[in-house]
């Protein structure tokens, strides 16, 4: 059977080395190894990770309470406060937060400085937005709908530096900036989403064209992987979406020539490699 794996399945750039330093740091230091939020929204990492020493701080007075350890800072980035929270305390850390999300971060505390009223477009409750704003020198709003743009009403004379959570929907980021510019604001509008969810779901659709079947792997509840499955499926009637391995037998796969796999971002590597190698063995 011929199987093809999508070069673009499962973690991110920015996610796979996250993960990977975790990993690394946990070999490498003495003393408890702390996350500040789950790594990843995977339950199998963050418990294998929890078998290597790693714990999971929840909470912001988690973090206050600390005494010892390293404090992994994950790859959605925090506000400025939680760094120098952690020097006063002399707690030593690891910084992965992802060098576009950096890069966000250098570009608000900028244009804040110079007096801009930064709007980010995005989730207000998501962590990387939350991070975002916590860079900001002064006022700034997240816009995270349509309606949010419409009733947005900035003072007079400002300028607005505009810029988006890297996971935006790129569609609608562009209809809240059409929003904005009607209102005749004085506006720098910098487009910050990252290319890796777009470029994992157009080879999942190119991938999907050319199969007999394909294969989705991904947590029921991850958003990223249903999009990912609807995908799919509108190419390929036999789309199959799956969370591990021991769901696909239980779907009643069929027999085919041709097989495509994909994965969310949030699968990890070895997931998608026990899904192709028991296709390749099995069908
Ligand atoms: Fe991933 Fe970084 Fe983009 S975490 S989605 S590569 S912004």
């Amino acid at each position: 059977m011929d199987v093809k794996v999508a070069k673009t399945a499962g973690f991110c750039f920015g996610v796979k080395r996250a993960v990977e330093e975790v990993y690394k740091v946990a070999e490498t230091t003495k003393g408890t190894v702390y996350t500040y939020g789950p790594i990843i929204h995977n339950e199998e990492v963050v418990s294998d990770l929890e078998k290597k020493g790693v714990k999971v701080l929840e909470t912001e007075e988690d973090l206050k309470n600390l005494t010892e350890g390293t404090v992994i800072i994950r790859s959605h980035g925090v506000p400025k406060y939680i760094y120098e929270l952690l020097e006063e305390r002399n707690i030593s850390y690891v910084d992965v937060t992802c060098p576009f999300v950096l890069k966000i971060h250098r570009i608000v505390e900028k244009e804040s400085a110079q007096g801009k009223h930064i709007v980010i477009v995005g989730d207000p409750n998501h962590p990387e937005v939350v991070g975002i704003k916590g860079w900001c020198q002064r006022k700034a709003t997240i816009i995270k709908t349509k309606e949010d743009a419409k009733s947005f009403l900035a003072e007079s004379g400002e300028k607005l530096c505009i810029v988006s959570q890297t996971t935006f929907n790129y569609n609608n980021f562009q209809e809240i900036v059409e929003i904005l510019s009607e209102k005749g604001y004085d506006k720098l509008v910098l487009n910050t989403i990252c290319n890796a969810t777009q470029d994992r779901q157009s080879e999942a659709a190119q991938i999907a064209k050319q199969v007999d079947a394909m294969i989705v792997v991904g947590g029921k509840h991850s958003s990223n992987t249903q999009k990912l499955y609807e995908i799919c499926k509108s190419e390929c009637k036999d789309t199959y979406y799956i969370q591990t391995l021991a769901d696909l037998d239980s779907e009643g796969f069929p027999s085919v020539q041709c097989v495509g796999i994909t994965a969310g971002a949030s699968t990890p590597n070895k997931i998608i490699e026990e899904v192709s190698k028991h296709v390749r063995i099995k069908f």
